[in-house]
This record gives structure tokens, C-alpha cells and sequence, in this order.
């Protein structure tokens, strides 16, 4: 099994800068903090570098769910943990490494909808353009086509999260 490189380390994190200021222009007229979540186990080096580079208050959040075996999403979706706060009329970002599907996505919406939160936006590092997954993605890092890619906090397996850049197995 052979690794590529798609996205160096300097590009994810250069793209990842310009996301904060989208977002960061996005709430500048509407609220001075924002509560973000996590999806475990995927998003966490680009959550970790977006809220970095968000400049206003950010509140943290993590869920933990899960739908892949191998390379295939199995579309039945696992919660191991979810937010314990009320985000009732917050602003709600959820903050996703990549949107295949777009079952496990619509699962957390659907749920954190019944919060009521006041604003619920959505910033995935990667959308993958091989489904109609009909979400819409207010946020996009990077756009790709049917590959399955490993790095920065993407695995196959389990392996592979802590590349530091984003990769492709040939
Ligand atoms: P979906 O439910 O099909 O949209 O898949 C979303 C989840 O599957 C993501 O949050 C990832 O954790 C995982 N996933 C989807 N595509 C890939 C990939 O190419 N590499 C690694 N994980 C992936
Ligand atoms: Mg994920």
C-alpha cells in the first residue's frame, strides 16, 4: 500500500487560517462567542487548528461518533459521547473532518436541531464529491473526488491520524 500526498502540511494549515477569517467575518455582526463541536475521533487536529485561529470567544464541544469500517461508511451511526450542555439560542458550529455520505452529519444535525439553538453552521475540512449527500456545507476546506484519504486526524484502521499532512492510499 502506497501513500501520496494530496495536501501538504503548509496548504492544510494555510487553508485552514483563511476558514477562521470566513467563519470569524460570518459572526462578527451576529454574537461575540460561539460554541463549536468536535466530531471524534476525525476532526481533531482540524478543530484544534481552526478554533486557534478563530479570533473570539470559542466554546468547546466534543462528540464522539462513528460509521466507517474500512473504507466504507456503513451508514448505521454509533454515539459513544455527546454534548452535555444545553446550546439552546447559541451559535452552534459543528466542525466535521470530511463529509462522504453525509449520514453522520445528518444524524448530529438532526439531533442538535432539537437544542434549538439560535444559529447552526457547519465547517468540514473536506468534502468528497461522490455522493448527493444534499447537506449544505457553509464552511469548506477543501473539495475532492472519490478517494479515500488518510492524515491529519483521518485514518484507515486507525492508522494514519497523525500524518501531518492529508494523503491518499493508491
Ligand atoms: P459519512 O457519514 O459517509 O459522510 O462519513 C463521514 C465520516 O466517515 C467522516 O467523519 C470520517 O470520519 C469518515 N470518512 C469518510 N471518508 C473518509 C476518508 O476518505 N478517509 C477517512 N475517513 C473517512
Ligand atoms: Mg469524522
Amino acid at each position: 500500500m502506497q501513500l501520496k500526498t494530496l495536501f501538504d502540511e503548509k496548504a492544510v494549515r494555510e487553508r485552514i487560517k483563511q476558514m477562521a477569517k470566513e467563519i470569524e467575518s460570518y459572526y462578527k455582526d451576529k454574537t461575540e462567542s460561539l460554541n463549536a463541536i468536535c466530531v471524534l475521533k476525525g476532526s481533531v487536529h482540524f478543530f484544534s487548528e481552526l478554533v486557534l485561529n478563530i479570533g473570539m470567544d470559542v466554546n468547546y464541544s466534543f462528540v464522539h461518533v462513528s460509521s466507517y469500517a474500512g473504507t466504507e461508511s456503513t451508514g448505521r451511526i454509533r454515539v459513544k459521547s455527546w454534548v452535555d450542555e444545553t446550546l439552546q439560542g447559541k451559535y452552534v458550529l459543528v466542525v466535521e473532518d470530511i463529509v462522504d455520505t453525509g449520514n453522520t452529519l445528518r444524524y448530529i444535525l438532526s439531533y442538535l436541531k432539537k437544542y434549538k439553538p439560535a444559529d447552526l453552521k457547519i465547517a468540514a475540512l473536506i468534502e468528497k464529491q461522490k455522493y448527493q449527500h444534499g447537506i449544505p456545507i457553509d464552511f469548506v476546506g477543501f473539495k475532492v473526488k472519490d478517494v479515500f484519504l488518510v492524515g491529519y486526524g483521518l485514518d484507515f484502521e486507525e492508522k494514519y491520524r497523525n500524518l501531518p499532512y492529508i494523503g491518499y492510499i493508491e
